[in-house]
């Protein structure tokens, strides 16, 4: 499955059969952590039992609290961090999707109950449930092009492709609260519209972004 399929097939799964990660999964998921963590200067990890992590009344009224295990989203604490979670932890996701599970990323959990490693100087960010879905999700409902792109003139094909993917991002309560500007020297900056966890959705909707259009957009630079 290339990273678009993945991307396309990819929804939000709340409800998980009770079995664990297999074994094998669990170390193609352990290998692709260490090299983002390596990249993107993070400590995500995989959990997983998940334990408690999901016993929140939401998480419940959801189905969270069905979920196997668990990616405590973990770095060191500067102000990129929150975009570098998402940019890398999203990676994270469609390499799950691609290798036949499901997630959800979650930023109402029980931090106390999540069992993350977090060394001085980092930060405990968001979480991901991952595990193996009892549906597939559906797809969310979008903004349209128009309603996110700032472009004057002609929009070149790889530009609307990109924004094409970045649609299908998952954000914090659907809210896609982003725009994406594309400059007159071709580059692309990512702007922060507010509300919940937009810095996390930003990275995200980067992600998608580079996958879409093929290209990279730069480093990542709080937005
Ligand atoms: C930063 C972030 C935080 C989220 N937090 C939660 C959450 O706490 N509980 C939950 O059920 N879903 C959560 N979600 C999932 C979103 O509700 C979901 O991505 C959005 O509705 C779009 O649906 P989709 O992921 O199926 O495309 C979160 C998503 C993101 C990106």
């Amino acid at each position: 499955m290339s990273e678009i399929e993945a991307i396309k097939e990819r929804h939000s799964v709340r409800n998980y059969k009770p079995e664990k990660l297999h074994p094998q999964k669990v170390d193609l998921i352990k290998e692709k952590i260490d090299e983002l963590n390596t990249e993107g200067n993070l400590h995500l990890q995989l959990i997983e039992d998940a334990g408690n992590t999901y016993n929140k009344l939401l998480n419940r009224m959801a189905g969270l609290g069905t979920a196997p295990s668990v990616i405590a989203c973990v770095g060191p604490d500067d102000e990129t961090l929150e975009q570098r979670i998402g940019y890398y932890g999203e990676k994270l996701v469609l390499f799950a999707q691609e290798l036949g599970l499901n997630t959800c990323w979650a930023g109402t959990f029980n931090k106390k109950n999540i069992n993350a490693e977090v060394g001085a100087g980092s930060r405990l960010v968001i979480s991901i449930a991952i595990g193996y879905g009892q549906d597939k999700g559906k797809p969310h409902k979008s903004k349209t092009m128009e309603q996110v792109v700032e472009a004057k003139g002609e929009r070149p094909l790889w530009f609307n492709k990109g924004v094409e993917m970045a649609l299908l991002a998952p954000t914090a309560i659907n809210q896609q609260k982003f725009k994406i500007r594309l400059n007159e020297d071709e580059t692309v900056d990512f702007i922060d519209k507010g509300g919940m966890f937009s810095q996390v959705d930003l990275g995200i909707v980067r992600c998608h972004f580079e996958i879409g259009a093929e290209r990279s957009t730069g480093e990542i630079k709080k937005g």
